[in-house]
């Protein structure tokens, strides 16, 4: 079986092979299916896609379908170069790629669809399903199917049988904190299409802004939005667009707390006096609505009223998050409202507010959604809840018989790695859950919070990373290959720049900015070795930053997953697991280390054109003097000479010093060089232990002082 479809088939559920695949003998370029189907069967022939290429709809045919496969037939037209037809053929029998639609499903997309599709390719490329959306999702899978040689290009044989492991699969984009104009959410849609996500979760209203239009109440866009926000034809937009690639959009309004962009406008619905100022710093806020007033609910209930029509969705997020109580407790009137009917703090008012959302909900045809704070007893069972804080409350949710998403573990403004979004499983085999509590789990949902994000740069937040997060909400939830899954995450993110995605691009242009036009390698060097600081450091790291800042740092153009990190660290296992020879990967290191002076030198010439730079220099020096170490520790064992204690502390001691962020951005391979460090240090044991147990001394002794991932 070729290398690449074994590799395929470790984390899909394999149907038996056919005779007829066992004598394959030809080695296809690999595959990268990203979300991998459940189940993969390989086979030898392959359907050739040249100028002549046709396609036919048969069955059921519908907009969503036909503009589906036009979509799929310019996008190969594109990778192939081919003028491909995009009048489709009939009769099928004749045809390329025969698609075959049973019926139409949800034509408005809702939870609960059809997805599942299959896909043979033998004599002809058939796709079967049994609604359009399941088409659509089989239509994804053929333009990743797409394979080129020197026979030229070709779909291969192959027989696939797919469908989701969960139906909730979403995507938050907070435009609070930041806007995002259409064009932006909408390129955000055709790359949750092509990685099969089928929730748009949209967070439009926060501190820091409120981004739509409403003609009951202007006052919302004309002073909370700073001017950016969607007038009500645009909502209708970007929802058809969604609609067309079969993703719902559920709306959130966050309430009762992260309310300030609502009372700038209207003063009156909040707990306190006014007058306020929309947030331009990030983190948690006083205001909160009055929840004992009927004016406030007065308000609410127009405000869905106008908004439920526009969002045909039937779930309505209504937040729920962060109410830190204060101007509850400060205001005599609320904490006498309280006293009078009986509740017992501000969590059960919270409820209580909640109890009157569902009223309101239930008259715009609406079901709750909110974050896990809503929790709380007397709730209403048909409330879904979105676990955030951790999984246990997604457990605890689904005890009680809520349905719940998981976001805890998803949110990928945190800025850790695909890999570790990707270990993170919304029903894990451990999870204490009956099987009928465990199909209270729908799925889960990526966050892109705003705080750092803008158009130029939401983009590389969100992809590819979240391509990992949908394999995990649509896959079998079987960990697949560290390597390969990056190798295919790597096919899927030049794939989704092909889509439009700015992505790849972008982190060039902000390359290019920061030099001032001068030559970007040594910097491009520099931003492939360094990693965002994880969490909510960047806050900490640049604390002047607001709504309002730019977000042109070195650290907006650099991937959370770090390549020439994860290389480095290869290459440094690859010769530590070598002892005692060292001699794998000793002259890609050593270049790799020379390399590094070189950086520091460019980059040092380049900050002095370009102010800019500045901040970047120190962590040149990082890179310089780990170079240094790097080249020092190699001489060491390539001569079998082991340096003494006092050598060691003093390289330690650097490599914590090139250890801590700066500029908000880390070096994520220190434990490695620490590693080289002690080995060379280490050498004289490997004459009284065996080769495996010295490495697993080195790598306990270079075990960073303090806790961290590196
Ligand atoms: C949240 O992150 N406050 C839901």
């Amino acid at each position: 079986m070729p290398r690449t479809l074994f590799r395929l088939l470790l984390f899909a559920t394999v149907l038996p092979v056919a005779a007829a695949a066992a004598q394959v003998n030809w080695s296809p370029p690999p595959l990268g299916l990203m979300p991998a189907p459940a189940a993969v069967r390989a086979s030898s022939g392959r359907v050739p896609i040249t100028a002549g290429t046709t396609f036919a709809l048969t069955g059921v045919v519908d907009d969503r379908l036909r503009t589906g496969v036009t979509r799929l037939i310019v996008r190969l037209q594109s990778r192939t170069g081919l003028m491909l037809s995009r009048t489709l053929t009939t009769p099928a029998g004749s045809a390329t790629v025969v698609i075959n639609c049973k019926g139409p499903g949800f034509t408005t997309p809702a939870l609960g669809e059809d997805e599942s599709y299959t896909l043979d390719a033998g004599a002809q490329v058939v796709l079967n399903a049994n609604t359009v959306a399941g088409a659509l999702r089989g239509l994804e899978t053929l333009r990743q199917l797409l394979l080129g040689d020197a026979g030229g290009f070709f779909i291969p044989g192959i027989s696939i049988e797919d469908r989701p492991r969960f139906p909730w699969r979403g995507l938050l984009i907070d435009v609070g904190r930041h806007f995002e104009p259409v064009e932006v959410i909408k390129r955000e849609l055709d790359a949750m299409a092509a990685v099969k996500l089928n929730v748009l979760h949209w967070h439009l209203s926060d501190d820091q802004g409120f981004r739509v239009e409403s003609r009951k109440f202007p006052k919302l866009q004309q002073l909370a939005s700073d001017g950016d926000y969607y007038t009500q034809d645009q909502l209708r937009d970007v929802i058809e667009y969604a609609r067309q690639r079969a993703i719902r959009v559920v709306p959130e309004f966050d309430m009762p707390g992260h309310v300030t962009s609502w009372v700038v406008a209207y003063p009156e619905l909040a707990s306190a006096p006014g007058p306020y100022e929309l947030a331009r710093k990030f983190g948690v806020f006083d205001a909160a609505f009055d929840p004992t007033r009927k004016e406030t609910y007065k308000f609410i209930d127009a405000f869905i009223g106008e908004m439920a029509p526009i969002f045909p969705d039937a779930y309505w997020h209504i937040g729920g998050d962060e109410n830190n109580g204060k101007q509850w407790q400060a205001n005599p009137k609320i904490q006498a409202f309280i006293k009078e009917k009986g509740i017992k703090d501000a969590h059960a008012l919270q409820t209580y507010f909640n109890q009157q959302l569902v009223g309101i909900l239930h008259k715009h045809g609406k079901r709750m959604m909110g974050w896990d704070e809503i929790l709380q007893l007397g709730l209403p069972k048909e409330a879904v809840i979105q676990s955030w804080r951790g999984q246990k409350s997604l457990v605890d949710a689904a005890k009680q018989g809520y349905d719940g998403v998981l976001s805890a573990g998803y949110y990928i403004d945190l800025m850790n790695t695909a890999a570790s979004h990707y270990a993170v499983d919304p029903l894990p085999p451990t999870a204490d859950l009956t099987s009928a509590e465990a199909t209270h789990v729908l799925g889960g949902e990526a966050t892109m919070w705003g705080e750092w994000v803008d158009p130029e740069t939401i983009d590389s937040r969100i992809w590819p990373r979240t391509a990992a997060i949908a394999e995990r909400f649509w896959s079998t939830g079987q960990d697949p290959d560290v390597d390969d899954f990056y190798r295919r995450l790597a096919v899927v993110s030049v794939e989704l720049e092909e889509l439009g995605l700015t992505h790849l691009r972008n982190a060039d242009v902000l390359l290019r900015r920061l030099t001032g036009g001068a030559d970007v390698a040594p910097l491009r060097t520099l931003a492939d070795l360094v990693e965002p600081v994880k969490g909510y450091q960047r806050g900490g790291q640049q604390p002047w930053m607001t709504t309002l800042g730019p977000l042109t740092h070195l650290v907006d153009a650099v991937s959370t997953d770090s390549p020439g990190a994860r290389a480095t660290t290869a290459l440094a296992n690859n010769l530590l697991g070598d002892a005692p020879r060292f001699s794998l990967a000793r002259n890609e290191l050593e270049a790799r280390f020379t390399q590094w002076l070189e950086v520091r030198a460019a980059i040092t010439r380049l900050a002095d054109q370009s102010p800019a730079l500045r901040e970047v220099t120190p962590l040149a020096d990082d890179l310089a003097a780990m170079g240094e170490i790097g080249l020092d520790a190699l001489a060491c064992l390539s001569r079998r000479i082991a340096p003494d204690a006092a050598w060691r502390d003093a390289k330690l001691a650097a490599l914590d010093r090139a250890a801590r962020p700066k500029a908000a951005l880390e070096f994520p391979f220190v434990t490695s060089m620490r590693e080289l460090v002690i080995g060379a240090v280490e050498q004289g044991q490997l004459a009284t232990m065996s080769p495996a147990e010295w490495r697993a001394r080195v790598r306990s002794l270079a075990a960073p002082p303090r806790r961290g991932r590196e």
